[in-house]
């Protein structure tokens, strides 16, 4: 399974990363690197360091757009720490970035392998949006697209009613939905959107697993009690650097009063689009609102064709939290014992 991922790295994008190094069924074709929950260049940073760090130098990562397509870049290092990795602090990659521009690189991987791709989005779609504008055949090109992105009858994160991806560049959300209108079903993009990614709330009790998963001689305990700040002393390096960044995601989770959980959106969009997780989908035709200040990125799905408009996207309306949870324990443990 070739997936070719382009993220904001971020924390639960780091993680996604993580995931898809562990699946010895993914090709991981490249990571392209989208501004976002960092800048452009700090989430490159991110990914080579998470890519040395899992073993696999190999896989090439490049950036492009380095801001949304016409709105101003806000980042949020609030949420995922000012590098964009919580407390984790990552050796640097001793290699540097490939000279491609995202677009190219997605331009080209596509049409040297049609219908073969999957594209793993869990960043704003700008560069995918560019990489469209450049190759408007990309949803024949491309074998399956999943995104996370929007909020669809259930309330925002960045906004009452906007999700963070859709809100950072709602103009670049808006031509990608316009883009798919009218495929044949099979070929819309499969959307994990907040209502159903919110549900994967990993917990304490997911980090202590994976240590134990991972062969960790300690019990790895992260809990609400702690100061906050504390670092991991975790034997295994990947399980010490995953739960740095997670207790960063926990304090801020908490500080807006969700509890000390993470929502892992992106996880559970990389292990849909690798095929491990279950999930059910609803076709709709969504709407992108790029006009009405107070409303920028929010997204609406039309279920019932009220509309009158093609379907654009096929929306996550369930899935599997324990399965999900169960499977990332048991994938990122194994890896993090290879890794020693
Ligand atoms: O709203 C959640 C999404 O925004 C995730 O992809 C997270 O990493 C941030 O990019
Ligand atoms: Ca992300």
């Amino acid at each position: 399974m070739a997936i070719l991922l382009d993220c904001d790295t971020g924390i639960d994008d780091a993680l996604a990363l993580i995931y898809l190094c562990s699946q010895p069924h993914v090709e991981l074709v490249a990571v392209t690197s989208t501004p976002g929950n960092v800048d452009a260049a700090q989430a490159a940073r991110n990914n080579l360091a998470l890519l040395e760090l899992c073993g696999r130098p190999d896989v090439p990562v490049v950036i492009g757009a380095s801001s949304p397509l016409r709105v101003p870049l806000v980042t949020t290092p609030e949420t995922h720490g000012p590098q964009g990795i919580g407390y984790a602090e990552l050796p640097p990659a001793r290699r540097t970035l490939d000279a491609r521009d995202a677009v190219e690189l997605w331009v080209e991987a596509a049409r040297a392998r049609p219908g073969e791709l999957t594209a793993l989005l869990t960043a704003p779609l700008t560069n995918f949006a560019l990489a469209l504008r450049a190759e408007p055949r990309l949803p024949e090109l491309l074998r399956r697209t999943v995104i996370m992105g929007g909020s669809y009858y259930y309330q925002g994160n960045t906004t009452p009613t906007a999700e963070w991806n859709a809100h950072v560049d709602p103009h670049a959300a808006a031509e990608v939905f316009a883009a798919f209108a009218g495929q044949p079903e099979e070929r819309l993009p499969t959307v994990c959107a907040l209502e159903t990614t919110e549900r994967i709330e990993l917990r304490p009790e997911h980090v202590a697993a994976l240590a134990e998963a991972a062969g960790c001689a300690d019990p790895e305990l992260v809990l609400p009690e702690q100061p906050e700040g504390l670092r991991s002393r975790a034997s295994n390096g990947l399980v010490r650097h995953v739960s740095d960044m997670l207790r960063f995601y926990f304090e801020f989770h908490r500080g807006y009063d969700q509890g000390y959980v993470a929502h892992v959106h992106d996880y559970f969009a990389a292990s849909v689009a690798a095929g491990t997780a279950y999930c059910a989908t609803r076709t709709a035709s969504v709407h992108v609102e790029t006009e009405a200040p107070r409303l920028m990125g929010t997204t609406v799905a039309d279920y019932r064709g009220l509309w009158g408009e093609p379907p654009n996207a096929r929306i996550v309306s369930d899935n599997r939290p324990d399965e999900s949870f169960a499977e990332f324990v048991r994938s990122v443990g194994a890896l993090a014992r290879t890794l020693g």
